[in-house]
């Protein structure tokens, strides 16, 4: 499909966007009163970051956000997806917001509104205030309630500039990857703690959802996920279930209760947890949602084995043959067709936006001092190309956020991994637009042949 055609395969009010996050591109860390996260914390940890570094840099943007919205407004996109920094709205998780935060987060909506670019706003993008980590984080029930009060105060004073609010991101990984394996903060290796911050993530995403439905009425609020249904190895009954089973814990468990359907109680008794839920909990969880944001990047495939202790869920992951990004992950555009279409035909949400998709890519070959960063071009034409092939199939796709603006703090990676289409020099600061970038903005504009 020529790109031509291709940007028309989209409806008008389609939106054209990019996302990024506090922790990774904001920088300036003790700037404003903004109080320790518990990703300071974890970075200062020997081994817990690839090179040892922290998001103090990021991507500069606290201090360089007038450029950022400059190359944002130079792209074309229509809306641009942050979140905002609880710590420096709160700097230990309760109490009245810091001024200073507000205003910074104001004047950067107003500026992007005055660019024509619709502010959509992640109050969670893992970087939880250490004094409420210290408390138990997304252990405890409290944090909970906390998330709902933050959310009160960032609701009423940026309400009349934020397009759409987004709760939490990916909580799969802040439960399971915070809690489970100890890749992320806070660092903690039990299955069951997963699941307990599973269940305190989603009624913090549901106490949050009330405070917005009263503070911001008509506007549009949901959550962004990191689902994923791997593909079956083969086409035989055993193994499409097995695709099924493997889907849940990035999928069912965070879908069914918020669609009303309380929690896969297959996959809790097979996993012999116990989530610490009370009376009412999965009423306030299923508050009802605008939209689904989808965060994809790749898909994995599975074959159905027998349950063991190693593996109980009875699938294994499969090596397939896709090309891979420098993350190591397959690269499989259909797969992102595909699980809009699982969402769609299993939970019916109103809307679905993929909230971020992108590629890290080495971003060596430099041409005349910029990126050509080819890689990452296909890469994100043949994940557009399959959002309207979603779109063809009568799905309620209604936005495509490309991760990154600007190259970043990738999390345990640090800056050993970049997805940017704008390259960002760690020493001055300087942002260098990459080849990707002059293509997202010419597709946009439909200026490609
Ligand atoms: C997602 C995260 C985002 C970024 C990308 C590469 O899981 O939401 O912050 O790190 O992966």
């Amino acid at each position: 499909m020529g790109d031509t055609s291709l940007r028309s395969a989209f409806p008008r009010d389609f939106l054209w966007a990019c996302s990024s996050s506090s922790y990774q591109g904001e920088g300036s860390l003790g700037d404003g009163g903004r109080g320790p996260s518990i990703w300071d914390e974890f970075c200062a940890r020997p081994g817990a970051i690839a090179d040892s570094s922290s998001g103090e840099f990021g991507s500069d943007s606290w201090r360089r956000w007038r450029e950022d919205v400059a190359l944002l407004a130079g792209l074309g996109v229509n809306a641009y997806r942050l979140s905002v920094a609880w710590p420096r709205i709160q700097a230990e998780g309760r109490g009245p917001g810091l001024q200073a935060g507000l205003d910074s987060y104001r004047r950067l909506c107003e500026a992007l509104l005055e660019a024509g670019i619709e502010p959509w706003i992640t109050l969670y993008h893992w970087d939880l205030p250490l004094a409420l980590g210290l408390e138990g984080g997304w252990l405890s029930r409290d944090t909970a309630k906390r998330f709902a009060d933050y959310t009160d105060i960032v609701s009423r004073s940026l309400g009349d500039l934020v397009g759409a609010w987004v709760t939490l991101n990916e909580p799969w990984c802040s439960a399971f990857l915070g809690y489970g394996t100890g890749e992320h903060a806070p660092g903690h290796r039990n299955e069951a703690e997963a699941y307990a911050a599973t269940h305190h993530l989603l009624l913090g995403h549901g106490l949050a959802m009330d405070v917005l439905r009263a503070n911001v009425p008509g506007r549009k609020a949901g959550i962004v996920i990191n689902p994923a249904k791997p593909r079956a190895a083969s086409p035989s009954p055993e193994d499409e279930a097995a695709s099924l089973r493997a889907s849940v814990e990035r999928t069912g468990l965070w879908l069914d209760p918020i669609h009303g359907r309380g929690y896969p109680e297959a996959q809790l008794a097979q996993k012999a947890v116990v989530l610490p839920v009370l009376d009412g909990d999965l009423e306030v969880i299923a508050a009802p949602v605008d939209f689904v944001g989808v965060n994809y990047y790749n898909e994995d495939i599975v074959k159905a084995v027998d349950p063991s202790p190693a593996q109980p869920g009875g699938y294994a992951y499969v090596e397939g043959r896709e090309k891979r990004t420098e993350m190591g992950w397959s690269i499989v555009p259909a797969g992102l067709t595909r699980i809009l279409g699982f969402i769609h035909g299993t939970w019916k949400p109103a809307a679905l936006y993929v909230t971020e998709n992108g590629g890290a890519f080495p971003d060596t070959r430099i041409e005349d001092g910029r990126v050509l960063d080819l890689d990452r071009i296909s890469y994100m034409e043949s994940h557009i190309e399959a959002c309207a092939r979603a779109l063809e199939a009568g799905l309620p796709l209604a936005g495509y956020f490309a991760w990154s603006l600007l190259d970043n703090f990738e999390w345990s990676w640090g800056y050993s991994r970049r997805f940017g289409l704008v390259a960002v020099d760690r020493a001055s600061g300087a942002r260098t637009p990459k080849a990707s970038y002059a293509w997202y903005r010419d597709f946009l504009a439909g200026r490609l042949p």
